[in-house]
């Protein structure tokens, strides 16, 4: 899951992707992680309103920790999904181009939604990471039933 600052958006899509998986999808074998594009909040902890929203809807945040996206990330995960156009278009330049179909927009995987990014709320206000919540909740899901689908029920079916 990767975002720009790897506090707002990414983390929690990280957190309700794990319990979702965790809950629902018992028999889906996943590792969850994420990371930012950039490196302005490299060591930080989630944005204390993610933390809040998550928080309230079960998912927990705090033990999370920023860090930026790595070359090794593209040969480690079957699947790097971007939250915004702008950080789909950062990740495909830093894949090696081998690995450039592992990169995905998040919200490809909730087409029901008929929207392509998850919104970056960090000059936005709780409404904001409500949404953050909804949309990566939903993607989560998608994303877990296409798994569940894929040949070896794995991402790397998928990709
Ligand atoms: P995120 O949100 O990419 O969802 O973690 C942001 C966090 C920090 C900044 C921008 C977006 N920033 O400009 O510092």
């Amino acid at each position: 899951m990767v975002c720009l600052g790897n506090i707002c958006r990414s983390p929690t899509a990280e957190a309700v992707l794990r319990r979702i998986a965790a809950r629902e999808f018992p028999d889906v074998d996943l590792e969850v992680d994420s990371a930012g594009t950039a490196d302005y909040h490299i060591g930080a902890a989630p944005d204390e309103r993610a933390q809040r929203a998550g928080h309230a809807r079960g998912y927990e945040l705090g033990t999370l920790c920023a860090r930026q996206v790595e070359r090794a990330d593209f040969e480690r995960f079957d699947l790097v999904l971007a939250m915004d156009e702008s950080n789909l278009e950062n990740l495909r330049r830093l894949a090696p181009p081998a690995r450039r179909q592992r990169v995905r927009l998040l919200l490809d995987f909730a087409p029901q939604l008929a929207r392509r990014e998850v919104p970056d709320p960090y000059y936005g206000g709780a409404a904001d990471f409500e949404e953050v919540l909804d949309l990566t909740e939903a993607a989560a899901r998608g994303l877990l039933v296409a798994i569940r689908l894929a040949p070896g029920r794995t991402a790397a079916g998928i990709a």
